[in-house]
């Protein structure tokens, strides 16, 4: 199959080109677009064969549900059996935005599309092109990150191209993303609202709107011995080809500990590289050293992480070390994933 690859201007949506966009989804094929957070692969919601292709695209199993994307509100009772009051208000608040919400599902949404749970995971992102195609679309569009499963998440339209070339009719390119982490899904099934995976929107941002809100025990650590509520959160997701160790401690003992690992792992005929941050990243003496961003301002961190694991993989960087970025706002979000990829190789100093 060829991939056509066509560029669109979040501020101009060409509406021509969204429109063919659109189209191809109606008529059951695969398309990428790209959100606030990360680009998504794009199929019909509402048709199991949709689902099918999706999966067969990205090599993913099938028992891990798609998150359904919406562009008016006016389309989301289609989609439920109910909306609760908790989720009527997250809704007025961070719609459109990077917040994900699991509801009891209506007939009208297929098996295939939510792994065969009778839950849905719902959205409406906030960028512009994204929701001109969802429209375009016919207003539900079924889209799980648009990378190959096991690859970070992509965060630009080429990431895109690398993983699904010939895999899927169209990518819109409308350039790099926003946010560069998945959205923060909550489930609004049970008693109080639990958050299933950290993003943009914090746990303190959602309390601020509905009160109480629990954390899924297994969202930062591998330990708790319960499977993760949300299917996808169990795969070892974001995992880089070389070894990823994280170093948490004071900004000298990281440096000195990571710069003595370095020089026996090359002595051992490693290649090795660092993730460190701008004011540190200077003093790494790693075969190759990334900085991905300023601590000042972690969405900064958020935007390159990905990046940097992809470029980290291309390279052949065989053991990477990462400073630790837990702290308030997105920092649970970089944490969550950065511990995934290394596979919750952590060393406290
Ligand atoms: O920011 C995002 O959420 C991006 C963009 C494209 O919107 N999408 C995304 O989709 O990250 P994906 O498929 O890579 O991650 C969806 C996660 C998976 O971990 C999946 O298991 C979980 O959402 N999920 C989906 N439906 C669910 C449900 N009904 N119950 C529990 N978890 C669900
Ligand atoms: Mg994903």
């Amino acid at each position: 199959m060829d991939t056509q690859i066509i560029q669109v201007k979040e501020q101009h949506t060409q509406e021509g080109l969204l429109r063919r966009a659109g189209e191809i989804v109606r008529v059951g094929g695969l398309v990428a677009f790209p959100t606030e957070t990360v680009y998504g692969l794009g199929g019909d919601a509402l048709n199991p064969d949709s689902a099918r292709k999706i999966y067969a695209a990205k090599g993913r199993p099938s028992d891990n549900p798609l998150i359904v994307h919406i562009c008016r509100m006016e389309d989301l009772p289609c989609l439920v059996r109910e909306i609760p009051e908790a989720a009527e208000k997250l809704a007025e608040a961070f719609w459109p935005g990077p917040l994900t919400m699991i509801f009891h599902k209506s007939p009208a949404v297929p098996p295939e599309t939510t792994g065969g749970l009778d839950t849905v995971a719902v959205r409406m992102p906030s960028h512009k092109t994204a929701l001109a195609f969802i429209r375009e679309a016919g207003g539900y569009v079924a889209a799980p990150s648009a990378n190959r499963s096991g690859k970070p998440s992509p965060t630009s339209a080429k990431y895109v191209a690398e993983d699904m070339d010939g895999r899927i009719e169209m990518i819109i390119d409308g350039g790099d993303v926003e946010i560069g982490l998945e959205s923060t899904i909550v489930d609004l099934t049970e008693e109080y609202p639990v958050i299933l995976r950290p993003g943009y929107i914090t746990k303190e941002m959602l309390e601020e709107v509905v009160g109480f809100v629990r954390e899924d025990g297994t969202m930062m650590s591998d330990e708790s011995g319960q499977a993760p509520k949300a299917p996808g959160m169990k795969y070892r997701h974001y995992a880089p080809k070389g070894t990823l160790v994280i170093v948490d401690g004071s900004e000298e003992k990281v440096t000195a500990y990571i710069n003595e690992q370095l020089e026996r792992l090359k002595g051992e005929g490693h290649k090795t590289g660092v993730i460190g941050t701008d004011k540190t990243i200077a003093r790494y003496r790693g075969d190759i050293c990334k900085s991905a961003g300023n601590r000042e301002d972690e969405r900064t961190i958020a935007r390159e992480l990905y990046r940097i694991l992809r470029e980290f993989d291309d390279e052949e960087v065989s053991a990477i070390f990462s400073e630790s970025f837990d702290t308030a706002g997105i920092g649970q979000a970089i944490m969550n994933r950065l511990l995934k990829a290394a596979g919750h190789q952590i060393v406290y100093l």
